[in-house]
């Protein structure tokens, strides 16, 4: 039984609300991050801090090894989550990403921890035809550099299911608010309490090996055909339509090109491609 879990990422917007979320279905929740103040993100939306949260660097193997000892899961969001407003610079992508993302499958394969859940993003899908709905099977487009290190983060977990026997859950995440402020999140919003349901699909699903899903809530405009998710169990409550009618900003309405592609405006942030060659070999 899954008991024991530490959330990486725990001062973070999702950590923090997913390290509240487990804490109240009684799950025992360690917490940690690189830092112990709020992230940005956390700060802008007045996310409450989880509490104890343990100040360790994903990049150093040693410190990972030591807080995922005697886990029964690790919910890894820790890393470098977006564009702000342009992305990282790749050296912290792979330092945070990639190598911090490496260090905590290790460190779960060394400490035989049974789970892990990924967060991934749909950004790993960007260069697809927005008119074409995808799912689980569709092949990665990725829109950026960071989501590359999330293609690799997948990859990893279907290594460690088939080599090391570990389950695995990525979750491709959209938007995680809480509720949706611009027209994209329409289709890509997922609510807080449908991402803490999400989670606990992956934590409990007997019938999970691995799987990538969407972290999206029940959206009439879903772009994402989420059958895996169902299938393993999960049943959002929420659906982004409910704030259809609110004053919602438009911020990808001036970019046809960002229209046009899942990823948005990470598609056209410097872009040197052509829509008409992109949409040709979708
Ligand atoms: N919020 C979303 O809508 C969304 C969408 C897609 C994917 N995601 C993914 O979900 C995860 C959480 O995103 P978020 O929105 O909560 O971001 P966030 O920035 O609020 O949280 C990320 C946390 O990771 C921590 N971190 C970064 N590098 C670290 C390291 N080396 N060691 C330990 N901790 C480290 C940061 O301090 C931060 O608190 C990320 O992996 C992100 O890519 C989020």
């Amino acid at each position: 039984m899954i008991k024991k879990i530490l959330v990486t990422g725990a001062a973070g917007l999702c950590g923090s609300v997913v390290s509240h979320g487990l804490t109240k279905l009684k799950y025992k929740v360690f917490s940690c991050d690189i830092k112990s103040s709020p992230s940005p993100a956390a700060k802008a939306l007045g996310i409450p801090l989880s509490k104890k949260i343990k100040k360790i660097d994903l990049r150093k193997i040693n410190k990972v090894l030591k807080i995922t000892k005697g886990m029964d899961a690790v919910v890894h969001f820790g890393g470098i989550p977006r564009h702000k407003p342009h992305e990282d610079v790749f050296k912290n992508i792979i330092d945070h990403n990639i190598v911090g993302t490496y260090n905590v499958f290790e460190a779960c394969r060394i400490n035989k921890v049974k789970r892990i859940i990924f967060a991934s993003s749909a950004h790993i899908m960007g260069y697809h035809d927005r008119r074409k709905k995808l799912d689980d099977r569709s092949s990665f487009r990725p829109d950026s550099h960071y989501a590359v290190s999330k293609c690799f983060g997948e990859s990893l977990s279907k290594l460690y299911s088939d080599k090391y026997n570990i389950k695995i859950l990525s979750i491709r995440i959209g938007s995680a608010l809480p509720k949706p402020t611009d027209m994209r999140f329409l289709s890509t919003w997922i609510s807080f309490r449908d991402l803490i349901h999400l989670v606990n699909v992956g934590l409990k699903s007997k019938k999970l090996y691995c799987s990538s899903v969407y972290g999206i809530s029940k959206n009439k405009r879903a772009w994402w055909n989420n059958r895996e998710a169902y299938r393993l169990g999960y049943k959002p409550k929420d659906n982004a339509e409910k704030y259809a009618k609110d004053k919602l900003t438009k911020n990808e309405f001036k970019d046809k090109i960002a229209l046009r592609l899942h990823g948005g405006v990470f598609t056209t942030d410097g872009l040197k491609g052509k829509l008409s060659n992109i949409l040709k070999n979708n």
